[in-house]
């Protein structure tokens, strides 16, 4: 695949341990569900290092006073993709709790493998904020190039998307879709097949999170 100056692919061996776990399909729902948030407050850590605001303050140690700088977590919104997305939430939770949180459900068409949106909920002033689309699952990108779309008709003008396990034709789809929007992927699969699932992938996320096979 191309290399795109808006994509991240981490390459991290912390991130790759765990993946290898989460693909394999004996780990149970719960295991799953604990692998995802982790990875995705991994992800979380390196892929809001810039963008997030920052304000000063002063700081009083034991031996003088100090100016430092502390994250206004307020600024961050996240916005899962229903339903896997919210497997996800937590995990950027852990470090930004104060984090609104937007919802957009969106299911893909078994069929045509498009998506389809029944559902938009989005905290009010989104469009100053940071905002962070998350969804485990990067397949053709049809779901995650909508729902960015969605985001700024709505005005929103700084958005970053993570996705954990993503497919090089999706990538490439939302790579060139939003060439302003961030992309962070943990790891690039091969391919996918004639279903639109990701090879190897880890099979479909949603029935995994929430035990709906
Ligand atoms: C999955 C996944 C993404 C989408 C990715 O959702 O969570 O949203 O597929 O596929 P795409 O890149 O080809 O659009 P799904 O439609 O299975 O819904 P679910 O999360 O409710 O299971
Ligand atoms: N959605 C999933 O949950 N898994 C895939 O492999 C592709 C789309």
């Amino acid at each position: 695949m191309k290399n795109y100056d808006n994509v991240v692919i981490f390459d991290h061996p912390l991130i790759r341990h765990k993946i290898a776990i989460l693909r394999d399909e004996r780990t149970s729902m719960k295991e799953f569900r604990e692998l995802v948030e982790e990875i995705t407050t991994l992800m979380t850590y390196e892929s809001l290092k810039d963008g997030v605001q920052t304000t000063e303050v002063e700081v009083k140690t034991p031996l003088e006073t100090c100016i430092q700088t502390v994250v206004s977590d307020n600024s961050v919104v996240i916005v899962p993709i229903l339903r896997a997305g919210l497997g996800m939430v937590n995990g950027v939770h852990v470090l930004f709790p104060s984090a609104r949180v937007g919802h957009i459900g969106m299911y893909r068409n078994e069929e045509t493998l498009t998506p389809e949106t029944y559902y938009c909920k989005l905290p009010s002033g989104i469009e100053d904020k940071l905002v962070m689309v998350v969804d485990p699952m990067l397949a053709t990108g049809g779901s995650a190039c909508d729902a960015i779309q969605l985001l700024k008709d709505k005005g929103c003008k700084h958005i970053k998307f993570m996705a954990i396990i993503g497919a090089p034709e999706g990538v490439k789809k939302l790579a060139e879709t939003h060439p302003d929007v961030d992309i962070y992927v943990s790891t690039l699969d091969r391919c996918l097949n004639e279903h639109g699932y990701i090879l190897p992938g880890l099979g479909d996320a949603g029935d995994r999170l929430f035990g709906t096979k």
